[in-house]
């Protein structure tokens, strides 16, 4: 028996002609021409519109007696939607749905079945309601799988390819696994063992880690995303409210910081152009003087310190955020400063404070010697200032792309951080990644609610290093 193919247009596509008689297919910001579009195949997208009907059905429902022209407009339609990637295909065995196949591109492309067949390392299996979707951001089609021995299919396309045994083994037809590693491999999803990872696979397509992959693509606008209903402002949390915009202190152990004149700055400060180009990462610092809690305190506040007033939401700070959320919080991890214990505090950007973190002694000890290794530098910092970020801020708003744009944010406050610095004649330098797990529990927070997302060293800048390590 033959599979059927139920087709549908894409949830969110909308049809429309320009005055000049133009047809066009749109789910904004894609958009495709349509060649002259007839009443038949006008009718006929009305119906792929509403539900799941075979290309046959199709035929007899815009004309209950279908001659060769009707079939012929309909499979002219039908054929475009499927080439420009804007039907939904679901392949039906015997009455059995056995998987949808979803373009997020632009259509498969036909494709034979690799000789040594491999599912793509890129691929990622997730539940999608009561289905399991098998998708992959290198992929042209995600596949809905509702026939669950698809999943032992899957589970076998790690190995040696033997399609028939492993139709033996999933209790599918031959001919069903064949038409799941035909659409497979169209797709994207499944490809030959020596393309995605021996040495003849491409550099490019080699050096990336599927989650890397899947985030970047899923950051980004893409045929697979909605606009407004599951991508970028959907505000999907609006009957909630986003975390206060102020972080309660940590603890009684507080220790009120001096902001800085900013007054005296705007004259005395060095002009722009001279702290972009003396702006470099240093690493050693100057152990004979170290830091003042002054010079922490003021860079603190230049950096990041909450301004009375006009920005978003009340505040003005010294650096963007996306949305105005101000999701980012600084812990200064202190080993050495005048003026102030060594420890772990917080610092409240309203209330320009530092709140001690209790118990956090051993943790701050491990942080700061993990960075002197990762700095390479000749002695743990005199402070880490860790940036954590309380999600739910940027969540509540954005949806597919709130991390990286926290990530965004952070590189924005990094450099600010770093200006400041280089004004201040300290010597500060970014670093690439730290501990989670840990400092979450240290300041009692649930990782997914508020964690490190960005580290920052600064200390005070020995005399005459030319060389920045
Ligand atoms: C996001 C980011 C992460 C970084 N991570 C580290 C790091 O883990 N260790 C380190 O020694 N330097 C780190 N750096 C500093 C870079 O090595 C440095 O910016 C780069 O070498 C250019 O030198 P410059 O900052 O002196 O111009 C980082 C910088 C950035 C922006």
């Amino acid at each position: 028996m033959s599979f059927e193919e139920r087709l549908r247009l894409r949830p969110g596509v909308a049809a429309g002609s320009t005055p000049q008689g133009r047809h066009h297919l749109l789910r904004w910001p894609y958009s495709s021409e349509l060649d002259e579009v007839t009443a038949v195949q006008r009718s006929a997208l009305t119906l792929l519109a509403e539900a799941p009907v075979t290309e046959d059905a199709l035929c007899h429902r815009v004309n209950p007696e279908p001659g060769e022209d009707t079939r012929q407009e309909v499979a002219r339609l039908v054929r475009d939607l499927r080439g420009l990637g804007w039907l939904r295909v679901t392949v039906v065995e015997s009455d059995n749905p056995l998987y949808t196949m979803e373009p997020v591109r632009t259509a498969p492309h036909p494709a034979s079945v690799p000789d040594q067949p491999t599912l793509s390392r890129f691929a990622t299996l997730a539940r999608e309601g009561t289905d399991m979707a098998l998708r992959s951001p290198r992929a042209r089609c995600e596949l809905v799988l509702h026939d669950p021995r698809l999943l032992t299919l899957v589970g076998l396309l790690g190995g040696a390819p033997d399609p028939r045994e492993w139709a033996r083994r999933t209790g599918l037809s031959a001919r069903a696994v064949e038409r799941t590693l035909g659409d497979m491999a169209a797709s994207g999803l499944l490809v030959g063992a020596e393309t995605e990872d021996g040495d003849q696979a491409a550099l490019a397509v080699r050096q990336w880690n599927p989650h890397e992959l899947l985030f970047h693509t899923r950051s980004r606008f893409n045929a697979r995303c909605r606009p407004g209903h599951d991508f970028g402002t959907t505000y999907s949390f609006r009957d909630t409210q986003p975390p206060p915009r102020e972080r309660a202190p940590l603890s009684e152990d507080v220790t009120m910081l001096e902001p800085p004149d900013l007054e005296r700055l705007r004259v005395e400060d060095p002009p722009l152009t001279r702290v972009l180009e003396d702006r470099a990462s240093h690493r050693r610092h100057d152990e004979t003087q170290p830091l003042t809690l002054a010079q922490l305190g003021e860079f603190l506040y230049r950096s990041a310190g909450a301004r009375p007033g006009t920005g978003g939401n009340g505040s003005a700070r010294p650096y963007p955020t996306a949305g105005s959320s101000y999701e980012l919080e600084l812990y200064p991890v202190i080993r050495r400063v005048a003026g102030i214990e060594p420890g772990l505090y917080h610092y409240s950007a309203h209330r320009h404070e530092l709140s001690a973190v209790p118990g956090a002694a051993p943790l701050s000890g491990r942080l700061v010697q993990m960075v002197r290794a990762q700095t390479d530098a000749p002695a743990p910092p005199q402070v880490l200032v860790v940036v954590t970020a309380r999600f739910g801020r940027v969540m509540w708003k954005y949806q597919s792309l709130s991390y990286s744009l926290i990530l965004k944010d952070v590189g924005v406050l990094y450099q600010v951080m770093y200006c400041v610095a280089t004004a201040m004649g300290l010597a500060p330098c970014a670093v690439g990644t730290g501990l989670t797990e840990e400092f979450c529990e240290a300041i009692g927070t649930d990782p997914t609610d508020e964690a490190p997302v960005g580290e920052f060293v600064l200390g005070s800048r020995p005399p005459h290093t030319g060389d920045h390590r």
